[in-house]
């Protein structure tokens, strides 16, 4: 079992308000990270969680689906019954029918009873609500200065909706009370890109275009798009991934160093690198992406259905795959191709980040072998691990031969701490009242204006879908032509 930290840090006591209370991510996620913390010691302070729904007679299902979340989903050292009914008492379920001040009365009365707690609202609706519960709060006096409001993604479906969003938010909340959640700013080892960074003088001295050939990042999931078919077919592979998580990566990954470690410095660090990207255009869009949409197939032994049939709708043009070849136009990354791709229905899940370094410049060996670049390779997710691809020499004689290797740090065998879920950081971070890992409108606004640059392209290239079965590695690779860096052993060979 893994050890239980010590906690020094005292927070204010807090309600912790769920909006989609009863949905699938308060279940699988909102709910155990917040059991996580409590069962670490961490909540050391007064707290209720306030889930909302628009049902009524929910109270038993909900009390045991929560249970049954908690049971189910953590590691089986850590659940014990009684921690989890003593954590339950925390947990209240309140119906709001629509978003008003009649809707909210109850929920007034129970914050009422506890008027020097922070409150906590956590919008884990579809953003067309956050505007309307934000007003009824307002209206109902429930939203002051001693509040918080969280909201989960997608934040729209475009630039135009997501300001409009923002706006009306903002009617309500002040942005310094705003915390947009991108669950992968909250992975450890995301966050540990800044710690490899930042803490190594090694690799920052290398770390601009004269060094680095070009840098991968790709996120691949086995899974299909399950019960949200709905959502996705409106969204798609750029919408759900690259606009938030992957585009995130890009920024941690190229941004200048902040000079200290504070949500301003860093925020604003990122937004430098959402405005330096390559805006797309009718050309590039042909040659450096790639749209694709999975068929029927086959992961792991099992026969899986097409993107159609899982949705049900069979003329649908959603892509489930994306693979960009971008660029930061800056000064650090002056023509360091940086390629991004992410898709359903993958071959394995498997995230990970290259750094392609560049070749030696001169090969002094009699051989004159390939002398294979250096990489760097993160691996997110799973089996987290960090290896640093370079040549050795093989044993023995004949001169001189070599071959790459690997220098390995495996998380797993290295750390004994248990990986907290990126919610558990996330939410704490909200508690506390940290900005750094949320995302700040400027940035969600850089991030949406370069996304259209590629809807747009897309849409005026009346660009097509390539067809990949499901349980392979998608068309990526086409874009490439005739560049190595593309085809790492990495990705083809998983
Ligand atoms: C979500 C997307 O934001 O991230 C999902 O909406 C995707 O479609 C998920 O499956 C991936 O998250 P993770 O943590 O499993 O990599």
């Amino acid at each position: 079992m893994a050890k239980k930290q010590k906690h020094t840090e005292q927070f204010q006591n807090f309600n912790i308000v769920v909006f989609g209370g009863t949905g699938d991510l308060a279940l699988r996620k909102i709910y155990p990270a917040l059991y996580h913390r409590y069962i670490d010691g961490q909540l050391n302070c007064k707290y209720n969680i306030i889930a909302i729904t628009r049902k009524t007679d929910q109270e038993q299902t909900f009390r045991s689906q929560v249970r049954l979340f908690l049971e189910k989903n953590l590691e089986s050292s850590k659940t014990n019954k009684s921690e989890i009914e003593a954590f339950m008492t925390n947990i209240h379920l309140t119906v709001a029918k629509e978003p008003s001040v009649e809707g909210y009365k109850s929920l007034k009365t129970f914050l009422n009873k506890h008027k020097d707690f922070q409150n906590i609202y956590y919008f884990s609706t579809p953003s067309s609500a956050f505007g309307p519960i934000s007003k009824a709060l307002k209206a109902s006096d429930l939203a002051g200065k001693n509040s918080k409001v969280v909201l989960e993604k997608p934040l729209g479906h475009s630039l135009e909706s997501s300001i409009s969003i923002n706006d009306e938010i903002t009617q309500t909340f002040e942005e310094s009370q705003i915390y947009r959640i991108d669950h992968y700013l909250g992975k450890e080892t995301v966050q540990n890109l800044m710690v490899l960074r930042f803490a190594n003088n090694l690799f920052e001295r290398a770390w601009d275009a004269e060094h680095i050939d070009s840098i991968q990042i790709t996120v691949a999931e086995s899974l299909g798009v399950e019960k949200r078919a709905g959502y996705y077919d409106q969204s798609g592979a750029l919408l759900d991934m690259v606009q938030n998580h992957l585009l995130q990566l890009v920024c941690l990954v190229a941004m200048e160093p902040p000079f200290a470690l504070n949500a301003n410095e860093v925020r604003n660090e990122k937004l430098k690198i959402l405005r330096s990207l390559r805006p797309f255009t009718k050309d590039s869009i042909r040659t450096e992406s790639i749209k694709g949409q999975y068929t029927r197939g086959n992961i792991e032994g099992s026969k899986v259905s097409s993107y159609l049939e899982d949705i049900e709708k069979y003329e649908s043009k959603t892509e489930t795959f994306v693979a960009l070849k971008t660029f930061v136009d800056n000064w650090r990354w002056k023509n360091v191709p940086f390629y991004l791709r992410t898709g359903k229905r993958m071959k394995k899940r498997y995230s990970e980040i290259v750094i392609n370094f560049k070749q030696v410049k001169h090969n002094i060996f009699p051989s004159k072998e390939k002398i294979n670049n250096n990489k760097l390779i993160i691996r997110l997710q799973p089996e987290e691990r960090i290896e640093l691809i370079q040549m050795t020499k093989i044993p023995g004689p004949g001169g001189y031969r070599y071959k790459p290797t690997a220098l390995k740090l495996d998380y797993m065998d290295t750390f004994e701490e248990r990986f907290p879920e990126a919610y558990e950081r996330l939410i704490i971070d909200v508690i506390r009242g940290n900005q750094t890992l949320f995302m700040s409108q400027d940035e969600l606004v850089a991030a949406w204006t370069w996304i259209e640059t590629i809807t747009n392209s897309w849409k005026n290239t009346n660009s097509k879908n390539v067809l990949y079965a499901a349980g392979t590695w998608g068309p990526g690779d086409e874009i490439l032509n005739n560049d190595e860096s593309w085809v790492t052993k990495t990705w083809k060979n998983k």
